[in-house]
């Protein structure tokens, strides 16, 4: 008899096949017992009745403890009434691995509780589901840029230099030197773009931030494109399309997560509509002024409120241009005619989700890129190789960085990017 999983269950339809599966949730009356089952690839019923099996396949069936781990036989059928759709009409029942006193109930927990026990809260339907459209944003991400002629680059993790400043780093011994983890690939990536002209990365980074959101992990995933001959407007169209890309995919792939995540797909289509509006700094902060924010001068970092309320303003995502140069970082390219601006944007996403993209046209000028490493206080010879960039054939070239976690928060409308990482490292948290 075939194994299968569930998911393919329309392709065996009136077939009796085998599942590997886990009891999820169980109730039983004295004729029938209905098992919640998951088998990794989605929940599913399977129905157990008593005129129609063996006494003791029934007894067994009522007895299982949540999450003993089962072979099951059984009838694939159409079942109209479940989300899922289809059901497992059981007739033998084979425990593999059995379960007692599994933490996690039905009952409501503490996040405490859950992070916790974060190994085994990875099996509920919810993180389940925000799984599959983190998993659907990786793979959508490989064929957006494979398509559109970027090549991947794996920038190194351990690393002697610091692009987005000295205060957030993971120091570490590199033998006799001292190392740090990467908190960006971009200054790699802007060798790579250099060597093969569109190219991308995808890999973890990782940031020492005593910040204690629900916007920030200590070790998180960001895609990092680097464009060479690519001034900002055309970096930003490629990041719209790039994240127009990215719901539309997870709309056509992840609808059953989606509706277990209870996601308002609607929403989500308007933001797959080009372009995305743009709005300076400058303009920015006017706006939030004229809205009753006296906190904020021009000059100043945006908030998470501040954020919000500009987010709140349009209907898609939204890029905000050209912030001060002070508050960036020392590769970013001058503006042509103003001093106290770069030529940089991020694009920070509807409904409060803040920040997902941080990204900007670089510096192409040699004298410019030392005295900016002088000023934020980085050591020159480390950036030696970085400034051979600007000594042989530098080109206009931009990039960008999108945050995984942000992105699948936002798309799963979870309320904090904890639950968006299968293990996620935080400011207090370590374990599992
Ligand atoms: O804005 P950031 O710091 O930009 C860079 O690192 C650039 N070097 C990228 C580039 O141009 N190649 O980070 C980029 C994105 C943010 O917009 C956010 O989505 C995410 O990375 N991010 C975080 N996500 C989770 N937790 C944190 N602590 C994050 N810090 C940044
Ligand atoms: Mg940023």
């Amino acid at each position: 008899m075939e194994q299968i999983q569930i998911i393919d269950s329309k392709n065996h339809v009136g077939e009796t096949v085998k599942i590997g599966a886990w009891v999820a949730n169980k109730r039983s009356s004295g004729k029938i017992a209905f098992l919640q089952l998951r088998d990794g690839t989605a929940y599913f019923q399977g129905i157990v009745v008593k005129s129609e099996v063996p006494e003791e396949v029934f007894q067994l069936a009522k007895g299982l403890n949540q999450e003993t781990a089962v072979l099951i036989t059984g009838e694939v059928r159409e079942d109209t009434r479940s989300k899922f759709g289809y059901e497992i009409g059981i007739t033998e029942i084979e425990v593999v691995g059995e379960s007692h006193e599994y933490p996690i109930t039905p009952k409501e927990h503490g996040t405490d509780f859950l992070m916790d026990h974060r190994h085994l809260w990875l099996r509920s339907s919810r993180q389940h589901a925000v799984m599959q459209v983190r998993n659907e944003i990786i793979r959508a991400t490989y064929e957006f840029f494979n398509t559109n002629g970027f090549v991947k680059i794996d920038p190194p993790i351990l690393t002697g230099s610091a692009p987005e400043g000295t205060t957030e780093l993971f120091h570490t011994n590199y033998f006799d030197e001292e190392a740090y983890l990467s908190q960006s690939g971009q200054l790699y990536m802007e060798a790579a773009a250099m060597a093969f002209g569109k190219v991308f990365s995808f890999g973890p980074t990782f940031r020492a931030e005593k910040s204690k959101t629900r916007r920030h992990l200590i070790e998180f995933w960001m895609i990092e494109p680097e464009m060479a001959f690519m001034h900002q407007e055309d970096s930003l169209e490629v990041q719209e399309k790039y994240v127009a890309f990215l719901v539309q995919n997870v709309l056509d792939n992840c609808d059953y997560a989606l509706d277990v995540l209870e996601r308002d797909k609607e929403l989500l289509k308007k933001y797959t509509q080009l372009p995305f509006p743009r709005i300076s700094y400058d303009d920015a902060v006017e706006l939030l002024k004229k809205n009753g924010f006296d906190d904020i001068e021009w000059g100043d970092d945006f908030g998470s409120p501040h954020e919000t309320f500009i987010a709140n303003s349009f209907e898609q995502p939204v890029f905000i241009l050209n912030y001060p140069k002070a508050i960036k970082p020392f590769y970013m390219k001058p503006h042509p005619t103003r001093d106290d601006v770069v030529i940089c944007a991020d694009m920070i996403a509807p409904e409060g989700y803040g920040e997902i993209i941080g990204g900007s046209e670089r510096a192409t000028d040699y004298e410019f890129l030392l005295e900016q490493i002088r000023q934020h206080g980085l050591d020159e010879k480390e950036y030696s190789w970085y400034l051979d960039l600007r000594k042989y054939g530098s080109v206009p070239h931009s990039g960008f960085g999108l945050g995984l976690e942000r992105t699948v928060t936002w798309l799963s409308g979870i309320e904090h990017v904890r639950e968006s990482i299968p293990f996620p490292r935080l400011l207090n948290r370590l374990y599992p």
